[in-house]
């Protein structure tokens, strides 16, 4: 239902009441009442404006500061809320708490876009379609940032830059050109696929309700066991597919621009709530190891009749956003935000996209995008990333919480949750340096032992000065460092420090592992 007032003619009213149901006066940003919003202050009847007409300066430099940056591409789009559920079990596959049992559901945010046209373009192009998912999951955000089409245009994401510049306006003319368009694409004869798709039938999709989305590259799936699987992501329209010719799309932007906008705004309206099904195909790491092709080749799908759909659940959209710049021009989906359970591939295409999305974000809407409601991980209580300041932060800023790792307080640790298996073949993985190196103490030893007693002194009475309103957990730690690398070093710092050096702990657990990092941490919590 539009909230908005009617006239007694029916027709929908610029409302007053939008905010919270209260019609106020107009403030200005500081909270105080607007006296005038008609005439500019003037010296005298016919005089010029003064500077001192201070709402109308704020007014003004507000106005002048409204466009915010669009999106390189997927500029013109629409979105709204709706809700995943799950219909079949893949736990098998995966530990993403989004699927752990069947009819969980899940708030989410979805996206649709044209991609080489402007924030103003007409809906009705020949072109790709954005399909971009955003899953409030209990265990962070999960962005699925699709396409319509399950292949694209080239494999290496050196060559995104040169596609867009090349599919967008002529530097000269300032006008889209065919010619070097095509010039690219031709170009590249791994395109044609794509270019098959883009210039086919489902070239113009009548509507966003019309259309299937994909994840289009392979990601891994990542099960209890921490096994991985590959799989892509595939969501099928249960409205089914419709299309418009170019000439009933030129027929349609002649009287309409924004029939896609229109579409989905009206049907969710109505309560025609779209659906779609989501499928997923899997590949294990070994039947990926024996492909002819490379399965992480974004130029290629993976044979249906060898890597057959897997039905997993649906999702529904039923609500639209009561302002479209707060959330669908504000939203970032970037395909770095995943979850436990899903995670990505060798696939260079979306090593590239891992950077560029969260790039783009904190250059269009700043460092604390994630802040902004549609893009806040509503499904997790409490959620803390050590970030700090930053232009427009506006959520307590962590309050006085530490904001540093490891700490003497247990505050805020890692996850087991987000372990991953290496990957297959590769070499990839978060290798710990103190598997290689447990040495800490026999350099700072032989340091130590290089200096004459006087400098060995001022070191001592140097730490003791600097570390004097430290805790003394935290001495004690320090003094069997020290210990650990001469016995004089730690018995020297202790002395300064005015503590019995009987009275500390000299066996403690060295800092060897993470586990004994947080042992040894954590050794004398009552200090
Ligand atoms: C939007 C980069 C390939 C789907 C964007 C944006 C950037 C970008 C910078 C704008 C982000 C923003 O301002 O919020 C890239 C790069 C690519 C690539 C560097 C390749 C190396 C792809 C592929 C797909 C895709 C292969 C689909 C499978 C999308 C979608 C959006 C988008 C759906 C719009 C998201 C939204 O609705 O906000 N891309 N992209 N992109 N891209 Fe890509």
């Amino acid at each position: 239902m539009d909230p908005r007032k009617k006239n007694n003619l029916g027709e929908n009213l610029p409302s007053k009441n939008d905010h919270k149901g209260k019609t106020t006066e107009i403030k200005t940003g500081a909270g105080a009442p607007v006296g005038n919003n008609q005439d500019t202050l003037t010296a005298g009847k016919r005089g010029p404006a003064m500077l001192q007409d201070v709402w109308f300066l704020e007014k003004m430099a507000h106005f002048d500061r409204e466009v915010i940056p669009e999106r390189r591409m997927h500029a013109k789009g629409s979105g709204a809320f709706g809700e995943f559920t799950v219909t079949h079990d893949i736990t098998k596959y995966t530990k993403a708490s989004i699927f752990s049992e069947i009819g969980k559901k899940t708030q989410m945010f979805a996206r649709f876009s044209t991609v080489a046209g402007e924030r103003g373009a007409a809906d009705a192009e020949r072109d790709i379609r954005g399909f971009a998912l955003k899953f409030y999951t209990d265990e962070g955000n999960w962005d699925m940032v699709g396409n319509n089409t399950p292949v694209f245009f080239f494999r290496d994401p050196m060559k995104f830059i040169d596609l867009n510049h090349a599919i967008k306006r002529d530097p000269r003319t300032n006008m889209r050109s065919p010619n070097t368009n095509w010039d690219f694409w031709t170009s590249l004869p791994e395109a044609l696929l794509q270019v098959t798709i883009v210039m086919s039938d489902r070239g113009i999709p009548s509507s966003y309700r019309f259309m299937h989305g994909f994840s289009s590259h392979a990601y891994s799936f990542i099960n209890a066991n921490n096994e991985r699987t590959w799989v892509k992501f595939h969501f099928r329209s249960n409205q089914g597919i419709q299309n418009f010719t170019d000439q009933e799309a030129e027929m349609i932007i002649a009287g309409d621009r924004e029939s896609h906008q229109r579409d989905l705004y009206e049907a969710i309206e109505k309560k025609k709530y779209p659906k779609w099904t989501m499928y997923v195909q899997l590949m294990t790491e070994e039947q990926a190891r024996n492909m002819q092709t490379n399965p992480f080749d974004l130029t290629k799908m993976w044979p249906k009749k060898d890597f057959p759909l897997i039905e997993v659940g649906e999702f529904v959209l039923n609500k639209n956003p009561d302002n479209y710049f707060q959330d669908v021009e504000q939203a970032a989906f970037a395909p770095s935000n995943v979850v436990p359970g899903i995670s990505f591939s060798p696939d260079r295409m979306l090593q590239g996209r891992l950077f560029s999305y969260g790039d783009a974000h904190r250059y269009r809407l700043g460092v604390n995008h994630h802040q902004i409601p549609v893009n806040s991980p509503k499904g997790v209580e409490n959620p803390h990333a050590f970030h700090r300041d930053g232009q427009m932060r506006v959520d307590g800023n962590l309050g006085s919480e530490l904001h540093y790792e490891p700490n003497s307080y247990g505050n805020w640790t890692e996850s087991e949750r987000d372990y991953e298996p290496k990957q297959d073949g590769g070499h990839v993985y978060r290798y710990d340096f103190r598997e290689d190196d447990h040495d800490y103490y026999t350099q700072p030893g032989m340091l130590f032992r290089a200096m004459t007693k006087e400098q060995k002194q001022v070191l001592c009475e140097n730490t003791a000065r600097n570390m004097a309103d430290a805790t003394l957990q935290i001495k004690h730690r320090h003094i069997n460092n020290c210990y650990q690398a001469d016995k004089e070093y730690g018995e020297g710092v202790a002395k300064a420090l005015n503590i019995n050096i009987e009275d500390v702990d000299l066996n403690l657990p060295k800092r060897d592992s993470k586990e004994n990092n947080y042992k040894a941490n954590n050794a004398h919590p009552e200090l």
